[in-house]
């Protein structure tokens, strides 16, 4: 097994040189750099990071725990946060919840005995209990809450604007002519589900329509949630003529049952969602979709995180970063079928 003692001979520097080009952790001369990164090739040397972390008190580990990978809006959460890892020489690994609280709190257990640098959470939905993740923070790991933000968890934090992204969505259906709007939502534990059921009902008082519970039901987050209350609000005579979908997943369950009670979008009815999705082009119709940064939210996140870790942030208050969002208006949303005769 090749030793840094050897790699410095063979290279002809300080076993200091060697370890400042292992750890970036000072400026060395190109010439020999160069010299000490030939020698590790040539013998195929790899640092013991866990043997490092030891002395250093230091993994270089990012914790990173997600809801559900297999979700569209996840995967560009987790590639912003491991560019922004990447580029300051840290590792990140993810973990999924499958939002289930029991889960969460093991996982932080994990992360916290493998001694991780910091934490990036979006957490589960639960019954607000969060001591877990307090423990862990009071414990002094640095932890930021991403997307969805859990109360009394006074962290640095990155979300988007549901709210207003809700509200705009809301309002153009009102332009199209839609005057009986249903809303699916998530669950309404968590803040996101919350915050986007109250900017449908802003801009439903706003437009001066009533808000009818009749027209509310609550979601899971998931797609056969979605397909199960779409077909609750729509299988009805008396159905809505459009209905917001509170996340990605349950608008495709949405599609699928209205295909299942034999309706056509945008025909019968226009479905709009928040978030995106990168082939939702290729879907017809094309879904109408308050498109959230899920890219930026991990990519700020993670530098968030790293400025608390390398002690560039020191001050007690958190930073909370609110992002905007995006209307595209789509296929689902365009038929003018409902638009007033004026
Ligand atoms: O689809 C998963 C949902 O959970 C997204 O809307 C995201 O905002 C997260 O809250």
């Amino acid at each position: 097994m090749p030793t840094i003692k050897e790699i410095a001979r063979r290279a002809r520097v300080s076993i200091g040189t060697v370890s400042n080009v292992i750890n970036s952790s000072a400026v060395v001369s190109p010439r020999r750099r160069e010299r000490v990164l030939a020698v590790i090739r040539e013998l195929d040397y790899h640092p013991n990071h866990v043997a490092r972390s030891l002395k250093v008190k230091q993994t270089r580990m990012l914790g990173m725990v997600i809801s559900d990978i297999t979700n569209p809006f996840f995967p560009q959460l987790v590639r912003g946060a491991e560019d922004v890892a990447l580029k300051h020489n840290y590792l990140l690994v993810t973990f999924n919840t499958d939002d289930r609280i029991d889960r969460e709190k093991q996982v932080l257990g994990v992360l916290r005995a493998r001694r991780v640098d910091g934490i990036l959470l979006v957490v589960a939905p639960s019954n607000g209990n969060h001591a877990h993740i307090l423990n862990a923070v009071k414990a002094g790991i640095p932890t930021v809450c991403l997307d969805r933000l859990p109360a009394g968890v006074n962290v640095d934090s990155v979300s988007v604007d549901n709210v207003g992204g809700t509200r705009s969505c809301i309002q153009h259906l009102v332009t199209m002519g839609h005057r009986k709007i249903g809303i699916i939502t998530g669950p309404t534990v968590l803040q996101t589900a919350r915050e986007r059921l109250q900017g449908y009902t802003e801009a439903l008082k706003e437009a001066h329509l009533p808000v009818k519970p009749e027209l509310i039901r609550e979601g899971d987050f998931r797609m056969e949630g979605g397909r199960a209350a779409g077909r609750e609000l729509l299988a009805s005579g008396d159905r809505p003529t459009a209905v917001f979908v509170s996340n990605n997943t349950m608008a495709l369950g949405v599609l699928r049952a209205i295909e299942e009670l034999g309706l056509n979008c945008p025909d019968d009815v226009a479905i709009a969602m928040f978030d995106d999705f990168p082939l939702a082009e290729a879907f017809r119709p094309r879904i109408t979709a308050v498109a959230q940064p899920a890219y930026a939210i991990g990519y700020r996140g993670a530098e968030l995180l790293i400025q608390r870790i390398e002690k560039k942030r020191t001050e007690s208050s958190p930073l909370r970063i609110l992002l905007g969002t995006e209307l595209k208006i789509r296929d689902s949303t365009a038929d003018f079928k409902f638009r007033p005769k004026n």
